[in-house]
């Protein structure tokens, strides 16, 4: 975590409120942002020269920032001012336990201590044949000319991929186990973002059904942890579950079987979805871009032809990457970042309560157009290589910054790196006409109500 900085002066008793959206008398935005999350944040933010408007959820202070400043200042420069949110802990605790997305304080500092070296640049290209030689299987089981909806096939994709890189295994064929992670996510959104919010130990029919969905998924990956304890397999790392089981604190002690459980659950989490979402959505984006489409297309025949992709080709795919970037800079998976004041504060000389909810929102973030000329143009062009090292610091945020930035961020940038390739260079994938494909933000940012395509295995 990084501290206050001391050179930030702490006006706060002569801190004027910020700028104040005006919402209903009763409910605020609360309607709004329950109906359309993404626009209603995007609303005001385009309310907010300075990058920085409060409104109220029913009677509840909340603010939304969107320039590199604010959100620089809120979870580097304060983060010491504001935690997680109450919300996002109530909603995540039951399925994630004590993981890194739910842990504040010095546990949480302890437990990114062990785990970040595991998903260090040095490390992660050890994935990269796993995640190509799962994509390659999952397409050549298509009957193909076919026409699919790509948000499922992504979404079923990356869950193959995950599920093979944390715990060398699969959990296609187990139908149950299937279904009760489709609903045990759906429980969480509904948790994130319901006006009640009930706890899970309510008795509602809801809440038990969720109570079942959460054991039965925390049992099935117990028994990898156990089996591999009984065969003595507990040092080997041949998959990232494997890493978590042989790290060592600096006492020279191990993770608890509880506290292991916690964090694969959170690691397959936080990176299923969101590399789903972030694959939808270059495929979408391809898909209404042929300009693009066949400039990646190129460099992919031009560079590898038609073997299979590895890690050491990356390096001679930079087009491939900046298209993958550029699409999460229009559609950050993780749009809106919550926290919530732990004590009064200030912003950007703005007073801001303790208890206040703020949404960091990386959707208009990546649309400021003093930062990206004409923001609304799908443009792979503004990730070459110089031109990303002139954007301002906290102006493209797709992984977050600060004390909570994405741990998986290089292996979510390379996987992100050889789906695009893989896919273009397997895949002819056409639009179906006449869609109305929105962003919709459930707990990611989602092509909503899917991409329907027609996809043709190449010859
Ligand atoms: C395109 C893919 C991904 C995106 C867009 C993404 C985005 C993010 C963002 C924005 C955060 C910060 C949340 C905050 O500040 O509250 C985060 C946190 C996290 N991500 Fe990712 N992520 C991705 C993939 C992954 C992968 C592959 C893994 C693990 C293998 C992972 C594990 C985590 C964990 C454990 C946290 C919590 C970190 C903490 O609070 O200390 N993510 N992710």
């Amino acid at each position: 975590m990084s501290t206050t900085s001391p050179s930030l002066p702490l006006e706060r008793a002569a801190a004027p409120a910020p700028p104040q959206a005006r919402g209903s008398l009763l409910l605020g935005h609360a309607r709004q942002l329950q109906q359309d999350t993404i626009t209603a944040l995007a609303g005001l933010s385009a309310k907010a020269p300075e990058g920085i408007v409060g409104f109220r959820i029913g009677r509840s202070p909340a603010i939304v920032v969107s320039t590199p400043d604010t959100v620089r200042e809120v979870l580097i420069e304060r983060a010491e001012d504001y935690a997680r949110g109450r919300r996002q802990t109530r909603a995540l605790t039951p399925l994630m336990g004590q993981g890194l997305l739910v842990s504040e304080g010095p546990m949480h500092a302890r437990q990114r201590r062990i785990i970040l070296p595991h998903l260090s640049p040095r490390q992660v290209p050890k994935y990269a044949d796993t995640i190509v030689a799962e994509a390659e299987r999952y397409i050549a089981e298509w009957k193909t000319p076919q026409e699919v909806d790509l948000v499922a096939e992504m979404n079923s994709m990356t869950m193959d991929i995950v599920t093979q890189l944390l715990f060398s295994s699969s959990s296609r064929d187990n139908q149950a186990l299937a279904r009760a992670i489709t609903e045990a996510f759906e429980w969480e959104m509904h948790a994130l973002t319901s006006v009640l919010g009930l706890p899970l130990w309510v008795p509602t029919a809801r809440n038990r059904r969720a109570r079942e969905n959460i054991a039965t998924i925390r049992a099935w990956i117990s028994r990898f942890i156990e089996e591999r304890r009984a065969a003595g397999h507990d040092t080997q790392s041949a998959d990232l579950l494997g890493d978590l089981m042989s790290t060592r604190y600096e006492d020279g002690s191990g993770m608890s079987d509880s506290l292991l459980l916690d964090e694969a659950l959170t690691a397959w989490g936080a990176s299923q979805e969101t590399s789903a979402d972030a694959q939808a959505w270059t495929l979408y984006l391809l898909g209404t871009h042929p300009e693009v489409r066949e400039r990646v297309h190129q460099e992919i025949e031009d560079r590898v032809g038609r073997r299979t992709v590895r890690h050491e080709d990356l390096a001679g795919l930079p087009y491939c990457m900046q298209v993958f970037k550029e699409a999460m800079r229009l559609f950050p998976p993780a749009s809106m970042i919550p926290r919530q004041a732990v004590r009064d504060t200030t912003l950007r000389g703005y007073t801001v309560k303790k208890g206040t909810m703020v949404f960091i929102n990386a959707y208009s973030l990546h649309r400021r157009p003093e930062v990206f000329d004409d923001p609304e143009t799908f443009d792979p062009d503004r990730f070459e290589r110089s031109r990303e090292r002139a954007l301002p610091k906290g102006a493209y945020l797709p992984f977050g910054t600060g004390g909570n930035v994405c741990p998986g961020s290089h292996l979510a940038l390379m996987e992100g790196h050889l789906l695009t390739a893989v896919l273009a260079q397997r895949l002819s994938v056409e639009l179906l006409p006449g869609q109305r494909i929105r962003p919709h933000l459930m707990v990611n940012l989602r092509p909503s109500p899917g991409v329907e395509a027609r996809v043709c295995l190449k010859s």
